[in-house]
């Protein structure tokens, strides 16, 4: 028998399983290597998300003309001015962003209008910037609105929020962003970041007491 077996040895079939038991190893731990230096890398850069905040919001000239008998539309002017603050809590992971955008939304969530899904105001465009690790970048914006037309019934919730003395936004952020650690640049992603409601007192001192609203963040 052991004869027999060493002569199965030598036969083709026999060296061609002994290539594909090989071929599996090699296999295995290609990718046993690659969890391994996963593993590490995770280790050492230990991400961690990237927060967004709006810390403080304010309008002014908020104006709504009221639908005229007949027209669908009104008209709203409005002026928003948005701090937001991006905080990267990484010890070795920078950011790179561009095209960052910036708009304000109102009765989005409350309609499956596509119209209410349009911005009532989008900001001035924001400059490119890096950001280093373990560092808060705060931006500040200007949106206007300016004779922007809104379905009526919007209208009316805008004049209600209004006489009510404090109106409730949504804020839309995206930008293009790359990771950088240790000189080894990702690809480029598109941020988008939803921060909702953004209540804004529309008297000085309910400006003042704003309270921070956190975003929530889809990376893809
Ligand atoms: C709104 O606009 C009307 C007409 O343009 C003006 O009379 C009024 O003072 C404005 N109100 C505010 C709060 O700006
Ligand atoms: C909005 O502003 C424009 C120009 O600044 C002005 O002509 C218009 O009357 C204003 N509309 C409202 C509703 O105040
Ligand atoms: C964050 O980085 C920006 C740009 O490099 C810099 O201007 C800012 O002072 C930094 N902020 C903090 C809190 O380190």
């Amino acid at each position: 028998m052991p004869a027999a077996s060493r002569g199965v040895s030598g036969s083709p079939r026999a060296k061609r399983s002994a290539v594909l038991r090989c071929l599996v190893v090699a296999l295995i731990s290609t990718i046993l290597l690659a969890g391994l230096v996963v593993l590490i890398f995770w280790l050492i850069v230990r991400p961690k998300p990237i927060e967004y905040t709006v810390t403080h919001a304010a309008v002014r000239h908020l104006n709504v003309t009221s639908p005229a008998n007949n027209a669908a539309a009104a008209l709203v002017n409005a002026t928003f001015y948005l701090t937001f603050s991006a905080d990267n809590p990484n010890r070795r992971l920078s950011v790179r962003y561009r095209d960052v955008a910036f708009s304000v939304h109102y009765g989005a969530g409350n309609s499956n209008d596509d119209k209410a899904s349009a911005p009532l105001a989008v900001a001035d465009p924001v400059a490119d910037f890096r950001q280093p690790p373990r560092n808060e970048t705060r931006l500040a914006v200007r949106a206007v609105a300016r004779s922007v037309p809104v379905a009526g019934e919007t209208a009316r919730e805008l004049e209600h929020d209004r006489a009510a003395g404090e109106v409730g936004v949504e804020v839309r952020v995206s930008a293009r962003v790359r990771f950088v650690v240790g000189g080894v640049r990702s690809r480029r992603y598109d941020m988008s970041a939803v921060c909702s409601p953004v209540v804004i007192g529309l008297s000085p001192a309910a400006a003042r007491s704003f309270r921070s609203v956190p975003c929530d963040v889809a990376i893809s």
